[in-house]
């Protein structure tokens, strides 16, 4: 081998090798790494890791329709941005309880989503309760 050689051998060496450790990570192996910075949540799932986190932070208490309309529904429902039916507007919403089946079956379209109406009206860890709470502020129902 002439000095050239023995100078490449190395580095060639050492590159392989790390070549070969870079293969060995599997894809479940950089999941679980990435796992504490990113869940993915699907809609229409229940998401465990916010869920946790944010009914940690609401002290676990039911919030009242006050403070869910404040802080959710009324972004929408307090101009009637796309169509929403507007806070106070109680016969626009006495309208739409009667076409769907009354409170609970409007409760059921928020919980789901309807057209521009994201479900659970963005708040993901509002529980039934809590929505319908919203409701009968928002409707007067
Ligand atoms: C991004 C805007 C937006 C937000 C935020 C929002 N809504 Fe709505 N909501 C809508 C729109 C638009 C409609 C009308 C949907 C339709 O019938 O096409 C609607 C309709 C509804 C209806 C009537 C559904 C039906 O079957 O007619 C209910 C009940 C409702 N929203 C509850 C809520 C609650 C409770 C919140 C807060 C937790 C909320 N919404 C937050 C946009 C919003």
């Amino acid at each position: 081998m002439n000095l050239i050689n023995k100078l490449f051998a190395a580095p060639v060496a050492m590159l392989a090798l790390w070549a070969v450790s870079a293969q060995a990570a599997t894809n479940e192996e950089i999941a679980e790494r990435l796992k504490p910075v990113g869940e993915v949540c699907i809609a229409g799932q229940e998401c465990k890791g916010v869920g946790a986190v944010s009914a940690a932070a609401a002290g676990g208490a039911a919030r009242g329709g006050d403070e869910i309309v404040a802080k959710y529904c009324g972004a929408c429902h307090g101009t009637g941005l796309l169509n929403a039916p507007k806070v106070g507007d109680s016969a626009a919403w006495k309208a739409r309880a009667s076409e769907r089946g009354g409170l609970d079956a409007l409760l059921k379209s928020a919980v789901n989503g309807r057209n521009a109406m994201p479900p659970k009206g963005t708040c993901a860890d509002c529980s039934e309760d809590e929505l319908k709470g919203a409701i009968k502020k928002m409707s007067g129902l």
